[in-house]
C-alpha cells in the first residue's frame, strides 16, 4: 500500500481522511504545525507518524517526502474572513507554503500530489452552478491564494511531469470541526451555549455543503486514479442551500426549532451565491456524494454533543 504524507493532517479534513486511509491499510505520515489542528483530533494518534513542523520549512518537508509515494496537501490558512484581516499571513502559508510543498515533492521525486483547493472562494461571485470551465475571479485573499496554488500545481505538473490534482472542495460539514470558524460550527456552538445564532447578511447567501466522508472518498478516488498532468476538479454536492435554511436545519436537528436568530451586516470577502456541479468528478473519479445536508447536519450535531466540553471555546 502506498505511503501517504498528509500536510495539515491534524485538522478537520485531515483527521477524517487519515482515519479512512489507515483503514485501507495505508501507512500515513502527518505533518502539521498544530496552529489549528491537534494531535488528539486523530482517532488513534499512535498509528500515524506525526511530525510537528511548518510546511514552509522546505528541507524538512523534503526529508519527510523522500519516504512517501504521494502527498495530500491540506495545510492552509483556511478562513476567508480572516484572510481579509491578515492577507500577508494567508499569502505566506497558502502561496509560499504550497510552493514549498510542491518543490519538496519535486526534489524528492514524488510523482503525485493532491492539492486542497476551493470552489466558491476561488471562483468568486459567478452565477451558479459553477464548474471547471467557470472563470476564477476571487474576491478574498484566501480565494486568490488558492488560485495561485493551483497555478503552481499546473506549472509543476507540466514542467516536472508530475500528477497533480487540485480538488476544489465545497463547504465541508462533519465531525472534528469544533475548532472551525464556518457557519455550521458557529450555529451549533450558539445552540449549545444558549446564545442566538448570528447570520451575516440577510441569510439569502447560498453555499454548497458536502459531508466530510463524501469529500474524503473523493480524495481517495483521486489518489487511486492518479490522473496524468494537472487537473482541477470540483468536489461538491451540487445542491444550493441558503444560510437561512442551514440555520433552520441546525435548529431542527438540535431539537431547538425556535432558537433565536440575529442578523448582522454581511462581511467582506464572502461570495453571495455558490454551488458547483460535480459532473467532472463523477466522470473522472466516479464521485457520487451519498449524504444529504440534513443527514450531514444530524451526524455533525451528534458529534458536537459528544465533544461538548472537549473543545476549547
Ligand atoms: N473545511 C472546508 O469547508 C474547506 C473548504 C474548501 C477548502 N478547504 C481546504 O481544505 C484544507 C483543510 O481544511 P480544514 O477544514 O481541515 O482546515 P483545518 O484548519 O482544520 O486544518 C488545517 C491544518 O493545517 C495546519 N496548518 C496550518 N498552517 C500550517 C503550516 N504553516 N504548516 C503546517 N501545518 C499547518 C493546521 O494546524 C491544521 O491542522 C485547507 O487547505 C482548506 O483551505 C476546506
Amino acid at each position: 500500500m502506498p505511503r501517504i504524507l498528509i500536510t495539515g493532517g491534524c485538522g478537520f479534513i485531515g483527521a477524517n481522511l487519515a482515519s479512512m486511509l489507515r483503514e485501507q491499510g495505508h501507512e500515513i505520515t502527518i505533518l502539521d504545525n498544530m496552529s489549528r489542528g491537534r494531535k488528539d483530533f486523530l482517532d488513534d494518534a499512535m498509528s500515524y507518524q506525526v511530525i510537528n513542523a511548518d510546511i514552509r520549512d522546505e528541507n524538512l518537508v523534503y526529508d519527510v517526502a523522500r519516504r512517501q509515494n504521494a502527498i495530500v496537501h491540506l495545510a492552509a490558512f483556511g478562513s476567508v474572513v480572516e484572510s481579509v484581516e491578515h492577507p500577508e499571513e494567508n499569502f505566506s502559508i497558502n502561496v509560499e507554503g504550497t510552493f514549498r510543498v510542491l518543490n519538496a515533492a519535486r526534489r524528492a521525486g514524488i510523482g503525485q500530489v493532491i492539492f486542497s483547493s476551493t470552489g466558491g472562494a476561488l471562483i468568486g461571485n459567478a452565477i451558479p452552478p459553477v464548474d471547471e470551465k467557470s472563470v476564477p475571479r476571487p474576491i478574498s485573499p484566501y480565494g486568490a491564494s488558492k488560485l495561485a496554488g493551483e497555478g503552481y500545481c499546473c506549472a509543476f505538473a507540466n514542467a516536472y511531469d508530475m500528477s497533480i490534482t487540485a480538488l476544489r472542495f465545497a463547504n465541508v460539514v462533519g465531525p472534528i470541526s469544533w475548532h472551525k470558524k464556518g457557519a455550521v460550527t458557529a450555529f451549533f456552538k450558539a445552540i449549545i451555549n444558549n446564545q442566538p445564532i448570528r447570520i451575516y447578511g440577510d441569510g439569502s447567501a447560498t453555499r454548497d455543503f458536502l459531508y466530510v466522508e463524501d469529500l474524503c472518498r473523493g480524495i481517495i478516488s483521486a489518489l487511486e486514479a492518479r490522473l496524468p498532468g494537472f487537473n482541477a476538479i470540483h468536489l461538491a454536492s451540487g445542491r444550493e442551500v441558503s444560510v437561512r435554511s442551514l440555520a433552520k436545519i441546525a435548529c431542527d436537528v438540535a431539537s431547538s426549532p425556535d432558537h433565536p436568530i440575529h442578523f448582522d451586516p454581511k462581511r467582506k470577502g464572502e461570495v453571495e451565491r455558490n454551488f458547483a456541479t460535480y459532473d467532472l468528478a463523477k466522470k473522472e473519479l466516479g464521485f457520487l456524494p451519498a449524504v444529504s445536508i440534513e443527514e450531514a447536519m444530524q451526524l455533525t450535531w451528534e458529534w458536537f454533543r459528544g465533544y461538548e466540553g472537549g473543545g476549547s471555546g
